[in-house]
C-alpha cells in the first residue's frame, strides 16, 4: 500500500483509497447543498493553486498569505488576561499561480453563478472551486480552509473525502460593526478583525468612526478633529452604572487616510466593504470639543471621558454645521468606494434644540411643531447630497421618528421593531437587534460566576444568537426588505482586541450562519457540533481568542 501511495503522490498527488473511512464535514455556515462522495481524496503536502485569470491569481496569493501561522502551538496567558490556544496543525505547502494541469486547487470564474455563489468539487483529481466572481471563489476558499481543518493527517498530505458543495448567501449583506472610538484599536488589530469577519463569510465591515469618546478618522479640511477631538484626557474606570473613578490618563488615537485607505484596500482584497459612520446629530462630542461652533451653545465641550448618551449634539440650525457635514463627507466619499455611508442617527437628544435660537428659528421657518423633526431635516439636506454622489445613506433606527425617505436603509438596533416597522413601510433593513447580536453583552446567564470580564450588561448566548428571525412578523412581501444583518462590538468595556475577539468568537459563527444560511429550519445542537468541528479548530489555527462558555456547555 505505502508504495501504492508514493507512486501514485508523484503522478497524480490525489487518489481514491478503498475502505478508508472519512467523517462527515462540517461547514459553518451551512451550505446550500453538500454531497459527500464515497472517495477517499489524498490532500499533498505541497500544491500550487491556479487561478484562471489575474484576479484570481492574486486571489490565490491573498488566501495564501491568510493562512500565515502567526502563533507557536501551546497555550499561552496574555498580558489582557485572555489564553491564546493554538493548535499544532500545519497546512500543506501552497503557491499560487501553477499551471492548470499541475495544480491541486484550481480557481475559475463561472458567469452562470451569481456574484457570491461558488460551486466546489473536491475528487481524487484536485479541488475545482468556480465562483460567479472572485467574491463567490474567496468564499469558496473559506470552505476550503474549514475541510482543511478537518483533513486528517496521512501519508505526509491530508485525507478528506470528495466533497461536491454548491452555495451561495441567503442574505446580500452579512455584516459587523466595531466601535473604534470608545476604545482604539491599530491598524494591525482592524485588520485581524477583518480576517475574522473573512473566515465566517461575513463581507461588510461596519467601522464606527466618530463618537462623543473620540473622532478617529483624519479630515483634511478640519485637522483640529483629530488634533484635539481624537483625544480624551482620562477614562472612566468600572461600570458606568456605579463608578464614579477616573484614570487620569489621556487616551487616544486615529487613523490617517493613508491608514484607512491600507485598510480599505486590506478589506477589499478579502472581498469585504467597508462602510464608514460618521455619526450626526448625536454622539459628536469630539467634533464640538475641536469645533465650538457646531454646537448649540457654542462653548465649553470637552471630550468625553465616561460613557451613556451626551444632550450636546450638533446645532441642526446654523447653515456651518451643513457646511461642515457636507465636507466632512466629501472626504469620507473619497475614502470608500463603497455605496453606503453610516449616518449614525442614534440616541440624539433634543434638549439643546430646544433652548438654542437657531434651532428655533429653522423650526419656525419649516413649521416643526417637535424637534426630534429636526432630525428629519437633517438627513433631508444629507442623504441627496450623498446620492449625488453616488452614494447610499443607512442609519440606526432612531431614523424613523424624524421622517424617513423610502431610500434610506434602516438599522434596526432596539430589538427588530424599528426593522418590521421599516420594512412595513418599505425601506431596505439592516437586522442588527441588541437582543441577538450586541455582541458587548454577556455570553452567559451568570457572568459572575462564569468569570466573564466586565461588560456593559444583558445577555446574548451563542444558542440566542443563532435563534434570531430576520423575517419574524414579515409578510412575504415585506421579507424582500430585509437586506441583511449584523453583529455589533461597542467597545466601552472593551479595551483591546483580545477583548474583542473573546465578544465576538464564537458568537459570528451564530451570526454568519443567520446571515447566509437563513432557510427556516433551525437545529442549535447540530449547528453547534459543526462550529466545535468546523470554526474552532481554525479559531486554533489561527491563535484567535474565543470565548469558552458555549464550548464548555456554560449557558
Ligand atoms: C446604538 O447602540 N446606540 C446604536
Ligand atoms: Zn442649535
Amino acid at each position: 500500500m505505502k508504495t501504492l501511495i508514493n507512486i501514485s503522490l508523484a503522478v497524480l498527488a490525489a487518489f481514491m483509497i478503498p475502505g478508508l473511512d472519512a467523517s462527515a464535514v462540517s461547514i459553518v455556515p451551512k451550505p446550500q447543498q453538500i454531497r459527500e462522495t464515497r472517495s477517499q481524496v489524498l490532500i499533498p503536502e505541497k500544491f500550487a493553486i491556479y487561478g484562471a485569470d489575474a484576479s484570481l491569481k492574486d486571489l490565490a496569493k491573498t488566501y495564501i498569505e491568510s493562512l500565515d501561522k502567526q502563533y507557536p502551538a501551546g497555550t499561552e496567558k496574555l498580558e489582557t488576561g485572555f489564553s491564546r490556544i493554538v493548535s499544532d496543525f500545519e497546512f500543506p505547502v501552497m503557491k499560487a499561480g501553477g499551471s492548470l494541469n499541475k495544480s491541486f486547487v484550481r480557481l475559475s470564474l463561472n458567469p452562470e453563478l451569481a456574484k457570491e455563489e461558488y460551486t466546489m468539487q473536491v475528487t481524487v483529481s484536485g479541488v475545482d472551486i468556480a465562483g460567479g466572481s472572485t467574491v463567490g471563489v474567496w468564499w469558496g476558499l473559506q470552505t476550503f480552509t474549514q475541510i482543511m481543518l478537518q483533513a486528517a493527517p496521512f501519508q505526509g498530505g491530508r485525507m478528506t473525502s470528495g466533497i461536491s458543495i454548491q452555495d451561495k448567501p441567503h442574505f446580500a449583506y452579512r455584516g459587523a460593526m466595531l466601535d473604534c472610538c470608545r476604545h482604539f484599536f491599530s491598524v494591525e488589530e482592524v485588520k485581524k478583525f477583518i480576517d475574522i469577519l473573512a473566515l465566517h463569510k461575513l463581507n461588510i465591515f461596519h467601522w464606527h468612526l466618530t463618537e462623543d469618546q473620540g473622532w478617529r478618522i483624519e479630515i483634511k479640511k478640519y485637522p483640529l478633529l483629530t488634533e484635539v477631538g481624537s483625544v480624551r484626557k482620562e477614562t472612566l474606570v468600572g461600570h458606568y452604572r456605579d463608578s464614579k473613578e477616573y484614570d487620569g490618563k489621556p487616551y487616544g488615537g486615529y487613523y490617517t487616510q493613508k491608514e484607512i485607505k491600507e485598510i480599505v484596500d486590506y478589506a477589499t482584497a478579502r472581498q469585504i466593504t467597508v462602510i464608514p459612520e460618521i455619526e450626526m446629530p448625536g454622539h459628536a462630542v469630539a467634533a464640538l470639543a475641536s469645533y465650538p461652533w457646531l454646537g448649540c451653545k457654542g462653548k465649553d465641550y470637552e471630550v468625553r471621558t465616561t460613557w451613556g448618551i451626551s444632550t450636546e449634539v450638533f446645532c441642526l440650525g446654523k447653515e456651518t454645521t451643513y457646511d461642515f457635514l457636507k465636507n466632512v463627507l466629501d472626504e469620507v466619499c473619497d475614502l470608500f468606494p463603497g455605496e453606503y455611508i453610516h449616518i449614525g442617527g442614534d440616541e440624539a437628544p433634543s434638549s439643546e434644540w430646544k433652548q438654542c435660537p437657531h434651532c428655533q428659528e429653522i423650526m419656525k421657518r419649516e413649521g416643526f411643531t417637535d424637534e426630534r423633526q429636526l432630525q428629519g431635516y437633517l438627513i433631508r439636506q444629507i442623504e441627496p447630497y450623498l446620492n449625488a454622489k453616488g452614494k447610499k445613506i443607512i442609519g440606526w433606527d432612531e431614523i424613523l421618528d424624524g421622517g424617513v425617505t423610502k431610500t434610506a436603509t434602516i438599522m434596526s438596533w432596539r430589538g427588530p421593531k424599528g426593522g418590521i416597522k421599516a420594512a412595513k413601510q418599505g425601506n431596505h433593513v439592516v437586522m442588527s437587534p441588541n437582543s441577538y447580536f450586541y455582541l458587548d453583552y454577556y455570553q452567559t446567564a451568570d457572568p459572575q460566576a462564569n468569570k466573564e470580564p466586565l461588560g456593559i450588561g444583558g445577555y446574548v448566548s451563542l444558542e440566542k444568537a443563532y435563534s434570531f428571525d430576520p423575517y419574524a412578523q414579515l409578510t412575504e412581501e415585506e421579507k424582500q426588505y430585509i437586506t441583511g444583518v449584523q453583529a455589533n462590538t461597542w467597545a466601552e468595556y472593551i479595551p483591546n482586541m483580545d477583548h474583542v475577539q473573546h465578544m465576538d468568537l464564537p458568537r459570528f459563527a451564530a451570526l454568519s450562519e443567520v446571515g447566509w444560511s437563513e432557510d427556516g429550519e433551525k437545529c442549535y445542537e447540530e449547528f453547534f457540533v459543526r462550529v466545535k468541528n468546523s470554526l474552532l479548530p481554525a479559531y486554533q489555527y489561527f491563535g484567535y481568542i474565543y470565548a469558552p462558555y458555549a464550548f464548555d456547555g456554560i449557558k
